[in-house]
């Protein structure tokens, strides 16, 4: 694999979530593979888990791990021709040459400005790493995508399910904050697969990217799309026709322990307890939030992994 910028440079999803589930069991089976090899990741925003997963996967196949906290760093002008008299002082076409230098792989998280839905679709600071580093680049959440995270949902789905196609609902909360769409769109592209039955619920003009929802049930009564449900994943996100607006803070939205039922719950994390979801669900047997975050090791692992074979 050349890059990880999206779902779909995996090329044998199937394949790589199943060994991702047997490398839980073996996680140093690949120690050597990364060794004299390096990562850099560099953070533009915050992380807990991206950072700590990442890093930790990257060390289980014996890589060196550089951070850089971007905002510490040298101001980045990402703008084609730009004179640079103002804040930046330092080109990404520069930046990323150098930085490449230093690491076999570049792992970039990047969030959008949510102000202007273009300039947040054309993803410049990924894609901009894409263009000028000369060695792999791994998308650790961008503007519009979050695949290390929709990974690391599809391998708790697929060992915790019972069923051969589980129905999963991808439930939309409250959030006093306007938040990106990430999340929701990588998750939604990794469930549009034969083996689930994937339903969307949302408040009217919640609807993420048509794109990306092509042909997705869509139902905008959460009682009613959640019924059968073997698992929920619950998720803010700002509204994209409306773009970065908060629309609704509608309190009936949050997931309550009634509205689960039997449904093992799921978030990417981090969850506002009692505003997304109320404690009775985090803290019961249904919830698989944690094992969503230590999935996200493997995930990574088996990203980096691929990427280290090609090189
Ligand atoms: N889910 C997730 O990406 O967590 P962090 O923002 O803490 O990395």
């Amino acid at each position: 694999m050349k890059k990880y910028t999206k779902i779909k440079d995996l090329s044998h999803l199937t394949e790589t979530i199943k060994e991702a589930i047997l490398l839980k069991m073996n996680p140093f089976e690949y120690s050597d593979l990364g060794k004299n090899k390096t990562l850099v990741m560099l953070f533009f925003n915050a992380s807990l888990r991206t950072r700590l997963s990442t890093e930790k996967a990257a060390k289980n196949l014996g890589m060196e791990v550089m951070v850089v906290n971007v905002n510490e760093a040298w101001q980045l002008e990402f703008g084609d021709g730009t004179i640079m008299n103002g804040n930046t002082s330092e080109h990404i076409k520069e930046a990323a040459q150098v930085i490449s230098q230093y690491a076999d792989i570049i792992a970039v998280r990047a969030f959008p400005g949510l102000t202007d839905k273009q300039t947040d679709a054309s993803e410049v600071v990924l894609n901009s790493f894409v263009k000028y580093a000369t060695v792999p680049i791994v998308n650790m959440e961008s503007a519009t995508a979050h695949p290390l995270q929709a990974l690391a949902d599809a391998i708790t789905i697929s060992e915790l399910t019972e069923k051969k196609r589980p129905k999963v609902v991808l439930s939309w909360a409250p959030h006093p904050k306007a938040l990106p769409q990430a999340v929701a769109n990588s998750f939604v592209e990794m469930m549009q697969h034969p083996e689930v039955d994937l339903t969307i619920t949302h408040p009217k003009g919640y609807a993420l990217n048509p794109e990306i929802t092509k042909g997705v049930s869509i139902n905008y009564n959460q009682e009613d799309a959640l019924k059968g449900a073997d698992f929920v994943y619950v998720k803010n996100w700002s509204s994209y026709n409306n773009y970065g607006k908060i629309l609704s803070q509608d309190p009936n939205w949050m997931m309550t322990q009634a509205k689960l039922g039997e449904a093992k719950f799921m978030h990417c994390l981090p969850v506002r307890r009692n505003v997304v979801v109320e404690d009775a669900v985090l803290d019961s047997k249904n919830s698989v939030v944690i094992a969503q975050a230590n999935n996200r090791t493997f995930a990574a692992q088996m990203v980096l992994k691929q990427i280290l074979e090609g090189l």
